[in-house]
């Protein structure tokens, strides 16, 4: 294994925080009054990080050991952050079905879990197409909150760089309470609504995810016992924040060199990731990505080839840092059993390291006879399964899951025990961009997919 081949790029002469400007720019947005967009971007450069450095590189050392098999990452969270969305309620019950699912997850594989909210600004998106026609009106696409807003009104789609200064505080906002209620004993495994299992009673096997909550129920009285208190009273669960680095004019502005440390840092999350859309080699994107010292994550979607990922992991991750990079792959169910085996061996030959994950939702979406977005809930656990199965049969390691999810009772994806049809997705959509799994199916995902951790078949086979 090769180790600090080359220094990280942010270390090097070539590379600044606005380096990538010298770049093509995939997906930028074109703000009508340049001035205002400059003084939004410097009053966000002189405000506090959300996000530290230590923070940071604990988060990738955690990434590390997931890329290894020793940990498992549980990444979740909205398609879309939305600015409405900034409401206690629903900040409790997004972290709450993040927590149960990844207390099901340590218990049914018996490895610690990294957890990694889509929150706290994931707030940009990636639009196919610049503009949105609506009869005979034309606006600009809706690019997400920190850009725009959905309403379908010249005023709604006016990209506004105030939303950026917005976007930050309400990231600031929503990762405080959260860090308050994590530290406040809010992962407390006496909780009863870590124990509500409604919806169970629909699931296929009932029996078998009831004993299983009765087993970890024990497990938590055992070790109250063991330790002669409260299991709340342990330190507090650690969660870690990630969104889609897209936005570069926000992402650098929130990049600085903290005292004491080597390099740049983006400090408006832990984990930022490249899209799809935006990963190509000589882009802007990748450009800034190099430099920043964080974790990253890339999307790899079913065009990515071999050659074209080396190439890539070259200039993202030059020095080999381990947990430096997180491979998001999003084939689809019928795709990833062709086309992850040549990436897998490709990277294993070139003795690259690198955390490998499956997004199981964005290669299956499909729009339904009405145009409504959704995706089925089999072909999402199909992607997980065959997922599992090219690492195992490739002696690599699968290190994690990434979902788009609520807590919410939303009706935006089809099947699960719930057993939501196509006809009732009208019932409570909320999503203005990916469909995402309820609060019951994604509990039903993390019980199928311990399953999976603990069986034999899907341990790599070296
Ligand atoms: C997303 O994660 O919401 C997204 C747009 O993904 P991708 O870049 O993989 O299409
Ligand atoms: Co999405």
């Amino acid at each position: 294994m090769t180790s600090d081949r080359t220094p990280p790029a942010s270390t090097r002469s070539d590379w600044t925080p606005s380096s990538w400007k010298g770049h093509p720019a995939r997906q930028q947005v074109e703000y009508d009054d340049p001035a205002e967009l400059e003084a939004a971007l410097a009053k966000l450069a002189r405000l506090p990080p959300i996000v530290t450095s230590w923070e940071v590189e604990k988060l990738k050392t955690q990434l590390a050991e997931a890329g290894r098999g020793e940990r498992f990452l549980l990444q979740g969270g909205d398609c879309n952050e939305r600015f409405a969305d900034c409401q206690s309620h629903r900040i409790d019950a997004k972290l709450k079905v993040l927590l149960m699912m990844s207390a099901v997850l340590v218990y049914g594989s018996g490895r610690r879990v990294v957890r990694v909210g889509r929150i706290a600004g994931q707030y940009a998106k990636p639009r196919s197409a610049a503009t949105e026609t609506r009869g005979d009106v034309t606006l600009p696409a809706y690019r997400g909150d920190l850009v725009n807003r959905s309403e379908f009104t010249p005023a709604g789609r006016r990209p506004d760089p105030n939303n950026l200064l917005e976007a930050y505080s309400r990231s600031a906002m929503t990762i405080n309470f959260i860090r308050s209620l994590l530290s406040g004993g809010f992962g407390d495994m006496h909780h009863p609504d870590i124990w509500d299992l409604s919806w169970v009673e629909k699931a296929n096997e009932p029996d078998e995810y009831r004993a299983l909550v009765e087993s970890m129920k024990a497990s938590v009285r055992f070790l109250d016992a063991m330790v002669g208190r409260p299991l709340n009273e342990l330190a507090g669960v650690e969660f870690y924040t990630s969104h889609e680095g897209l936005h570069l004019d926000y992402e650098q502005a929130a990049t600085e060199r903290p005292p004491l440390r080597e390099g740049y840092y983006d400090l408006s999350t832990h984990l930022p990731w490249i899209g799809e859309r935006t990963r190509d080699i000589g882009g802007a994107h990748v450009e800034f990505f190099r430099g920043i010292r964080n974790p990253i994550g890339v999307k790899v979607g079913p065009g990515m080839e071999p050659a074209e990922l080396l190439a890539l992991l070259d200039v993202l991750n030059p020095g080999e840092e381990p947990g430096r990079i997180t491979l998001i792959v999003r084939m689809g169910a019928k795709n990833v059993s062709q086309r992850l085996p040549a990436l897998v061996e490709a990277v294993r030959r070139a003795e690259r390291v690198v955390t490998w994950v499956s997004d199981p939702m964005h290669g299956n979406t499909y729009q339904t006879a009405d145009g409504t977005k959704t995706r089925r809930f089999d072909d999402i656990l199909q992607e997980v399964d065959q997922s599992f199965a090219v690492h195992a049969d490739a002696g690599s390691v699968l290190g994690g899951v990434h979902f788009e999810l609520t807590g919410e009772n939303v009706t935006e994806i089809v099947g699960g025990s719930c057993g939501l049809t196509e006809a009732d997705l009208g019932e409570a959509y909320e999503s203005d961009v990916d469909p995402r799994l309820n609060r019951a199916q994604a509990l039903e995902m993390a019980f199928l997919i311990a399953r999976r951790l603990k069986d034999p078949r899907f341990r790599p086979r070296t």
